[in-house]
């Protein structure tokens, strides 16, 4: 079992790793000064899988638990499933002490920690991770939203849970396109912050796709890591924090294109990736060893280089849409070396179209 801290004063929180230990929840639960009824929010591919178990946990030391569950997939983090929420945390009289428990994936977390920062204007707020993505990316730092029609995430808040709790057993049941969609985020952070990071995941990479415990627990560890600390520095993204956002320009642009449909978001990112290698590279910021080795990991993890039929004039004003564009000018996470990226936003409009083009 390993524990990491995301230090934000008195919003700080741990995140706990391990495996096969959903009876250790009990322990976390009688620690925190919580009301005794939880709502355990879920989807239906998860909760037949996991619900009971957690709430056997819970109701073990104390607790009453109502469940939710939604229909899985991006169109879940809507308001209209919001509001339902609301009805159902009304309805089970859910108080300001009464914790939100999210056990599934970011979907599932990201509309979980909505309703939790908003529902009677903030209510404890539990992730219980389930893919690897979830794991190492959205469950920790606190970015939490529901989709607009008009784009994704347009809605949300920073809202800290108090506790993330990863259970790697979880992802025996995980589907293996899911598996590689969270390998792109963990592929992520060696690019922007860890080089040896990086290197390992090169070196172990067959090991990482067959789930070996001890290099999971370690991927999913060094990911959380380097993220705590990013958050730790910068909650709000006024600065560092903006380097996670590193293929997302990209990938977004090829999700919404998409309709979330063709692609998964960490599919999504890789093509991003890829874009923004390459955007570096023709910058003169980085070496064509560098895009390469990116490429090697991207495909050895079964995620793709290329987004097939987007064609990059349909791109491209998409990506003036992302939610990072201040004042116009759009900001790209770059590559100057393998664990070393900056922020560009003046790269000339040829030098994406031209990384556009190969990328799609
Ligand atoms: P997801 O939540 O849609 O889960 C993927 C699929 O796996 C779903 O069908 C789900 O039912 C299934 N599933 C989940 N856990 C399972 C398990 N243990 N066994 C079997 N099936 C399981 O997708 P995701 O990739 O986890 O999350 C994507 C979402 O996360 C997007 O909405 C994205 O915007 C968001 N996100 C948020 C942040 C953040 O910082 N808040 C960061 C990255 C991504
Ligand atoms: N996934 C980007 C962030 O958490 O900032």
């Amino acid at each position: 079992m390993a524990e990491l801290k995301v230090k934000l004063g008195s919003d700080s929180y741990d995140i706990h790793i391990g495996t096969n230990w959903i009876s250790e929840l009990a322990n976390q639960f009688t620690q925190m000064k919580f009301s005794s009824n939880a709502l355990i929010i879920s989807d239906s591919n998860v909760a037949p899988l996991y619900s009971n178990k957690i709430a056997a946990v819970l109701n073990s030391v104390g607790f009453s638990t109502e469940h939710y569950s939604i229909d899985p997939g991006e169109q879940s983090k809507s308001a209209t499933d919001a509001m339902d929420i609301y009805t159902k945390a009304i309805e089970s009289k859910l108080d300001r002490k009464s914790p939100i428990v999210a056990l599934g994936g970011g979907v599932v977390g990201d509309l979980a920690g909505f309703i939790a920062a908003t529902y009677l204007r903030g209510v404890p707020f539990i992730q219980i991770p389930t893919t690897l993505l979830a794991q190492v990316d959205s469950s920790v730092g606190g970015k939490v939203a529901i989709n607009h029609p008009l784009g994704k995430n347009l809605i949300g808040a920073f809202y800290q849970p108090e506790l993330v709790f990863i259970d790697t057993l979880f992802l025996d049941t995980l589907p293996e396109r899911e598996l590689y969609t969270g390998l792109a985020e963990v592929l992520k952070y060696g690019v922007i912050s860890d080089c040896d990071f990086f290197d390992y995941l090169r070196q172990n990479s067959n090991d990482i796709l067959m789930k070996r415990p001890e290099t999971i627990i370690k991927i999913i560890h060094r990911s959380c890591q380097i993220k705590a600390d990013i958050v730790s520095t910068d909650e709000r993204e006024t600065g560092l924090r903006a380097i996670l956002n590193f293929g997302h320009t990209i990938g977004h642009a090829i999700e919404a294109y998409t309709n979330f449909e063709k692609y998964n978001h960490g599919e999504a990112v890789a093509i991003g990736m890829h874009g923004a290698a390459l955007i570096s590279y023709h910058m003169g910021l980085c070496s064509a060893e560098v895009v390469e080795k990116i490429c090697h990991c991207i495909t050895k993890f079964h995620l793709p280089l290329k987004a097939a039929h987007c064609p990059a004039d349909k791109i491209l004003p998409l990506l003036v849409r992302d939610k990072k564009v201040i004042n116009g000018k759009l900001n790209w996470v770059l590559i100057k070396d393998l664990g070393q990226v900056t922020i560009v936003n003046n790269v000339p409009d040829a030098i994406i179209a031209a990384a556009l083009n190969e990328i799609t």
